[in-house]
């Protein structure tokens, strides 16, 4: 029963080809962005009950405010709407969720739907449901920097002792272990400034799937070619 064997603790997802998948439809690029919510809710779903702990989706980087603004407003619209579809069967089903990355950019509307996603999911147990918003590896590097100067300035901290675990602390994702697996769709073979401190001992999967059209059994496929790699962390067996 490969499903349960060497399940990944923490998946990261770079969710790669709504603007294709709309394309190939004859479609705008925001009906690819819808099409690509309602994959992550099955994804969501699919990961908790394999017995995924965390599960990161990179939803919007930094760089993404470059897009045409119609398209920028139909994916910060599609937050809300989200939240507003998924928070009932998120919080039945013990997903708790969580995001990182700078979110002083985003409208008071979005930021009260992630207020009430996060508080609403706060107690869920089953997995974590990390959404990476306004999120880039390098922005996230750059504002921990700033964080232990400014505590090296203030007395409260030796250079000295600036050591890899007080980084990996300083980091949005300071509570969560590395991403066992990263994920990216629609044939791209890159990291796009995402997670690049945290992907260092990652296992990567490529699949050219787009990802409107990723699910349960996309994932079991990268699971299943997670669970036969040899992770050696520069070691010999
Ligand atoms: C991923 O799909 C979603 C976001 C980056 C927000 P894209 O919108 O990048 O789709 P393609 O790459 O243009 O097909
Ligand atoms: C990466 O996808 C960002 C997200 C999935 C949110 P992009 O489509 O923005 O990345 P590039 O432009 O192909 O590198
Ligand atoms: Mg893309």
């Amino acid at each position: 029963m490969s499903q349960y064997r060497n399940i990944p603790q923490h998946i990261a997802i770079i969710m790669d080809g709504n603007g294709r998948w709309a394309k190939q439809r004859g479609k705008d690029r925001s009906e690819g962005h819808f099409a690509g919510m309602m994959a992550l809710r099955q994804t969501v779903i699919a990961a908790a009950q394999k017995g995924v702990k965390y599960l990161t989706v990179y939803a919007f980087s930094t760089e993404n405010w470059g897009r045409p603004q119609a398209e920028v407003d139909a994916l910060m619209e599609l937050v809300c709407k989200g939240v507003e579809m998924n928070a009932a069967e998120l919080c039945e089903q013990g997903i708790k969720v969580v995001v990182i990355g700078e979110r002083s950019r985003f409208s008071e509307k979005v930021n009260d739907a992630i207020e009430r996603i996060t508080s609403q999911t706060a107690a869920g147990e089953l997995m974590t449901l990390v959404l990476a918003l306004n999120y880039s590896s390098r922005s996230e590097i750059t504002a921990a920097v700033q964080s232990l100067a400014k505590r090296v300035a203030a007395g409260e901290l030796q250079a000295e002792d600036i050591d890899e675990k007080t980084i990996t602390r300083s980091l949005y994702t300071a509570s969560m272990p590395d991403p066992d697996l990263i994920i990216r769709t629609s044939g791209e073979c890159r990291l796009s400034n995402f997670m690049m401190w945290q992907a260092s001992y990652s296992e990567f999967y490529f699949t050219d799937v787009l990802w409107p059209d990723f699910g349960e059994q996309a994932l079991q496929e990268a699971i299943d070619a997670y669970a036969s790699r040899d992770r050696r962390f520069g070691l010999v067996k």
